[in-house]
């Protein structure tokens, strides 16, 4: 398909979603809000008191839900896009991917965190198989990123893609975290491949 073709497509599907338009209604940055509030609705892993870092936050809408609903909390949002500022949100721009960025956020947050989020992914190539291994070594590298700040108690939730190296996901989060989910919130489109991983307690 021709990519105005695509874009067009895009827009049109846009128009018709539900989740976008309740987005303008609830004035939130993106539809991905109602995923982490669906997850949060069947899972119960916010709470109030929390330091929650939100990898891959922008446009931010997850970010913003945090600072709305969570008010007594410290957020920590990490993207390589600059995103408009949000009131009560830290916001650091950069990669997260580079080591030398993980290791400031770390410095930064100096404490142990309570839940680590994170919604990276990469613009799909159309390749699903190669989506899902992008999206993946970007999982695997919040989770263990997760595993060095979380508290025991803590929680990590991360996109993950079906595909070649979720099975490897999944057991390298069982190794880790005493409590693994994989779901998928009904606001994600069902055309896609992504789901989430859900994870509480270390071991
Ligand atoms: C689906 S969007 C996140 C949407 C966000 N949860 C929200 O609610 O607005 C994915 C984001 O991951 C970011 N991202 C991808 N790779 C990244 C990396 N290596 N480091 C930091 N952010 C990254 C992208 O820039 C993009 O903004």
């Amino acid at each position: 398909m021709k990519k105005n073709k695509v874009s067009k497509n895009w827009i049109i599907r846009q128009k018709r979603d539900i989740y976008v338009r309740q987005s303008h209604v609830d004035g939130f940055r993106s539809r991905a809000v109602y995923k982490l509030q669906q997850i949060d609705q069947k899972f119960k892993i916010l709470k109030n008191n929390s330091i929650f870092i939100d990898l891959g936050a922008a446009p931010g809408s997850w970010s913003q839900y945090l600072a709305e609903k969570f008010n007594k909390s410290k957020i920590y949002s990490i993207d390589i896009k600059k995103m408009e500022d949000i009131k009560n949100v830290h916001q650091i721009v950069g990669d997260f991917t580079d080591s030398k960025v993980r290791k400031d956020l770390k410095e930064l947050i100096n404490t142990k965190a309570d839940v680590v989020l994170s919604d990276m992914a990469e613009n799909t190539t159309g390749n699903k198989n190669i989506d899902a291994i992008v999206t993946g070594e970007l999982c695997k590298s919040a989770m263990d990123f997760a595993k060095e700040i979380l508290g025991k108690n803590g929680v990590f939730v991360s996109k993950i893609f079906m595909g070649l190296s979720f099975n490897e996901i999944v057991a390298e989060a069982k190794s880790i975290f005493k409590e693994t989910h994989v779901y998928k919130p009904l606001s994600s489109r069902k055309e896609s491949k992504e789901s989430f991983i859900i994870c509480k307690i270390l071991r």
